[in-house]
């Protein structure tokens, strides 16, 4: 058993519903079942380069916290300890400052650090934990895009807002006749368009890993049309891959808006381009999402205790297990093409584009 007096905990990468969640459950149990003291680290691994903003995280500190989204702890996606940002002689260079975010660690007086955040932040928490930092790591992303986990939480409550955001669209799409094209985040995964897309009775869901043709929508669109549906809903999600005709132009431009003009030029339909943006970052957890923060909460602080350093909790089926960070870290979770899901979807009609 190590000789653990004082915790901290850090959020790093995009904020996602039910950080809070976590933070409260791991400040409770670290202070409740084990009787240690609790540091908030502001902003991911930049709250250590200036110590004196950390501050200490109490019972009340955390009380009503767990309906909130967002992180109240603050974050970066920008934040690298290895490849700190900073100017000088009026120049841009790039720094290796992690000694001095471990120095200051131990500083502060903390004996280990949770570290709660998606790919990235868990390969920094990694790095460091091989410089001798006690890490455990917590995993979070509205993507849902890590291999290690089965669900990371922020997944449901991004889909909850996506599907509303569907719904919504839907009923001015038959009411006009219009093709809505529906642009989703997810970066180089599809899952947040195609589970959102499925909820929201989409007709066509486009995902990076399935390559998709405009000809092929339309063909859908005119389908459709003779079905007497004189509507459509596009999903798409922002990692898609862009046929060739469209491809130079993606710097240009949101890939929805891409999609949404060349469907309007090929099937000569009225056309309107909703790009949900950060609106799906935000928002109250769900319960499955608070549920879920407070249990990979209270994990991390018994990996902590077992001094299970270098790991992070994750979701197996029904339970919270550890997997070792540097097997979590690097590998997507894609969605399979020919996979149950996208079966089942194909199988009520809902194209792909191919
Ligand atoms: O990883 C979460 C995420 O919201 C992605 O879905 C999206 O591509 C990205 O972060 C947006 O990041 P930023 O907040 O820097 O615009």
């Amino acid at each position: 058993m190590p000789d653990i007096r004082c915790i901290g905990i850090a959020t790093g990468g995009g904020d996602a519903p039910g950080l809070n969640a976590v933070i409260r459950a791991a400040t409770k149990a670290a202070i409740l079942k084990y009787g240690w003291k609790v540091i908030g680290i502001p902003d991911g691994f930049d709250g250590l380069i200036w110590p004196e903003k950390a501050f200490e995280l109490t019972l009340k500190e955390v009380s009503g916290i767990l309906p909130r989204g967002g992180t109240i702890l603050g974050t970066t996606n920008r934040g690298d300890p290895f490849h700190y940002k900073k100017t000088e002689n009026g120049k841009e260079v790039q720094r290796d400052i992690s000694c001095k975010v471990i120095t200051n660690a131990a500083k502060l007086g903390i004996d280990a650090v949770i570290s709660i955040g998606g790919d990235g932040s868990q390969k920094i928490a990694y790095e460091l934990f091989k410089k001798g930092m006690k890490i455990v790591g917590v995993p979070k992303t509205i993507d849902n895009d890590l291999s290690a986990t089965d669900v990371t939480f922020g997944f449901d409550t991004a889909l909850h807002t996506v599907t509303d955001a569907i719904d919504k669209i839907h009923t001015t799409a038959e009411s006009h006749h219009r093709v809505m094209v529906v642009e989703v985040m997810g970066r180089d995964c599809g899952w947040i368009a195609l589970e959102a897309g499925i909820a929201g009775g989409a007709h066509v869901i486009l995902i990076p890993e399935i390559p998709f043709t405009i000809e092929y929508i339309c063909r859908i669109i005119k389908e459709r049309t003779k079905q007497g549906k004189d509507f459509t809903i596009v999903v798409v999600a922002e990692g898609v891959k862009l046929p060739p005709e469209l491809k130079e132009n993606r710097r240009m431009s949101a890939v929805g808006n891409l999609i949404g003009g060349a469907i309007a030029k090929a099937s000569r339909k009225e056309v309107r381009i909703s790009v949900l943006g950060h609106i799906q970052r935000g928002g109250t957890p769900t319960p499955f999402d608070r549920v879920l923060g407070t249990r990979f909460g209270v994990a991390a602080v018994d990996l902590i205790a077992a001094g299970g350093f270098g790991m992070m909790v994750a979701l197996r089926g029904d339970s919270i297990v550890s997997v070792d960070v540097a097997h979590a870290i690097g590998h997507l979770k894609s969605v399979n093409p020919n996979g149950e899901i996208v079966r089942a979807a194909r199988a009520i009609g809902i194209g792909f584009g191919d």
